[in-house]
């Protein structure tokens, strides 16, 4: 726990978090200190002159608060006529350059320019001489495209790049009005989190290719998820909305703090893979190349598996801990084996040390952790004795080629409940459509052993069962979500304390005992 201090704002005392500058001290009490150039993951520069306050004991008049420690007693000045003059210089310098690109803008509705307008200034524009016009709409790589018009100098993307990519594309070159963000000549923003820029920019200098013009902010609904691009587990904000007749549909993931698992940023992979999200689903049963309803397609599934003496099931690396836990119970229900082979998930060499993780699944820990065996010679010899595999959404083609699959499955029948139809529906004699990542709830535990939970995000307009419960459905003991919490609860004791939703924000670091799967 952080200690705290008092201290006084517009003569008013607040309690603040020691050890912080007066811009987060006061703003995470819910005082605003607008500035542009600060950001807490890549500390103050002062160069935007927004943040200028002023405190009364005898220092200068005015000093930036991105560099100004909060401290007890202070007495900090937001409100005095002084004060609110130089705001109003600021922002004046700021927008004399500035085309009214609003209504055309894609930052509009999130642009600190705009907001900030609309609480310091409310000016008229005093200039009398032409705009200063520089480069719109120009490519700087990796998706990002640059207006040098809109830029406000900030250096934050200079910053992200020499600090947090160390890879340095950018820099801020010539002087004054003249000054502009470039990449070195022939050398483009080129790193796997590029798309943070787009994030860090406070106003629309700095867009997404892939997201301009795609909608509005303000129509967009947000919801708290994790990226289940790799094992880190990334904490995301899932930005969708539903235009009217349609689905239900992603825009964006954006980066949502926790400074035990991302901090402020994600990468450029695990944003995208919100297009898989939205494509390429399966999205009705098939039993053969017959369309079936849901409930023929789960009878046919019964009987299959009723007529099935010995049977082989397999589970996604990805399926949440509660989702596990349901297959497993159905699994030893029915005598059946089960696996959670999933080699194919592992890109050797791919991670990065920061972020980006080699294994591309986001619970295998969660295998481990409920003792679901994962070998791969395992998993081909209880295939090689069964009839029937039931697939629970496990992409076997990242882990054999299609002949592999073809020849392991040529005595045995294939049920797959899939979230997309790729090359391995084709094979199943029934497929079932099930949720994709951002439909429904659950938790995970990353590859530092952190149990997170996310919740459901999007709904589809026939929204599309989780494998929980496909397994309830099929027969498992737990039936309900709660029941699979429950039973989770003698595997993990650290969930002793909480029920399915109340997982704190966070997650919950997991004990030694309990990463290295010693049940409680
Ligand atoms: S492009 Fe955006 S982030 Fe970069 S300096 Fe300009 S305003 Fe700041
Ligand atoms: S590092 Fe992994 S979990 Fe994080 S955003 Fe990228 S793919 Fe997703
Ligand atoms: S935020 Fe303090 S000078 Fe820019």
């Amino acid at each position: 726990m952080a200690d705290k201090i008092k201290l006084f704002v517009n003569g008013v005392e607040v309690e603040v978090e020691a050890g912080k500058n007066l811009i987060d001290a006061i703003g995470a009490v819910g005082i605003e200190i607008p500035h542009f150039c600060y950001h807490p993951a890549l500390g103050s520069d002062g160069n935007c002159r927004m943040c200028l306050v002023g405190i009364e004991d005898g220092r200068p008049p005015l000093v930036p608060a991105c560099k100004t420690p909060a401290q007890a007693g202070m007495k900090v000045l937001l409100d005095a006529a002084h004060i609110k003059k130089i705001q109003h210089d600021v922002m004046e310098l700021e927008l004399i350059n500035h085309p009214i690109d609003c209504p055309i803008c894609d930052q509009a509705g999130e642009c600190k320019l705009q907001d900030f307008y609309m609480s310091y200034d409310k000016q008229p524009s005093r200039m009398t001489v032409a705009q200063v016009k520089k480069g719109k709409k120009l490519d700087y790589g990796c998706g990002i495209v640059h207006d040098q018009e809109r830029c406000v100098l900030c250096a934050r993307c200079v910053r992200f790049c020499r600090q947090i990519t160390k890879t340095g594309e950018l820099g801020i070159v010539n002087r004054s009005d003249a000054a502009q963000v470039e990449f070195f000549p022939g050398r483009p923003i080129n790193n796997r989190y590029a798309q943070n820029i787009v994030d860090l920019c406070p106003v629309g200098a700095m867009t997404s290719a892939d997201f301009r013009f795609k909608q509005r902010v303000w129509f967009l609904k947000r919801a708290k998820g994790i990226c289940h691009g790799c094992a880190k587990g990334c904490n995301i904000t899932i930005e969708h909305n539903r235009e009217k007749y349609q689905e239900d549909r992603i825009y964006r993931f954006l980066p949502r703090l926790n400074p035990q698992v991302n901090g402020y940023f994600i990468c450029d992979k695990g944003r995208y893979s919100y297009h898989k999200e939205n494509e390429g689903r399966l999205t009705v049963a098939r039993q053969g190349s017959q369309v079936r309803n849901q409930a023929d397609a789960l009878a046919a599934c019964n009987q299959e598996i009723s007529r099935s003496p010995k049977i082989a099931m397999i589970l996604s690396p990805n399926c949440s801990l509660e989702e596990m836990v349901a297959v497993k119970s159905l699994a030893e229900k029915l005598g059946a084996t089960l696996s959670g082979f999933s080699d194919g998930y592992i890109s050797a060499g791919d991670g990065d040390g920061y972020l980006i993780q080699d294994d591309k699944s986001a619970n295998r820990a969660g295998l481990g952790i409920l003792g679901i065996n994962s070998n791969r010679a395992v998993f081909e010899k209880d295939l090689g004795e069964a009839q029937l595999l039931v697939n629970f959404n496990n992409d076997l083609t990242r882990s054999y080629t299609e002949p592999e699959l073809r020849a392991l499955l040529k005595d045995t029948k294939m049920i797959l409940a899939a979230s997309h139809d790729d090359g391995l529906a084709a094979m199943a004699a029934i497929a079932i459509p099930i949720a994709a990542a951002s439909e429904y709830s659950g938790s995970l535990v990353n590859c530092d052993n952190i149990l997170q939970s996310f919740t459901k995000a999007v709904s589809k307009n026939h929204d599309p069962v989780d494998i929980g419960t496909l397994a309830a459905q099929l027969g498992s003991p737990l039936q309900t979500r709660a029941e699979q919490f429950s039973e989770l609860r003698k595997y993990l004791s650290v969930l002793k304390n909480f029920e399915a939703d109340t997982l704190p924000a966070e997650g919950l670091k997991l004990t030694d005992n309990e990463a290295t799967h010693v049940t409680a």
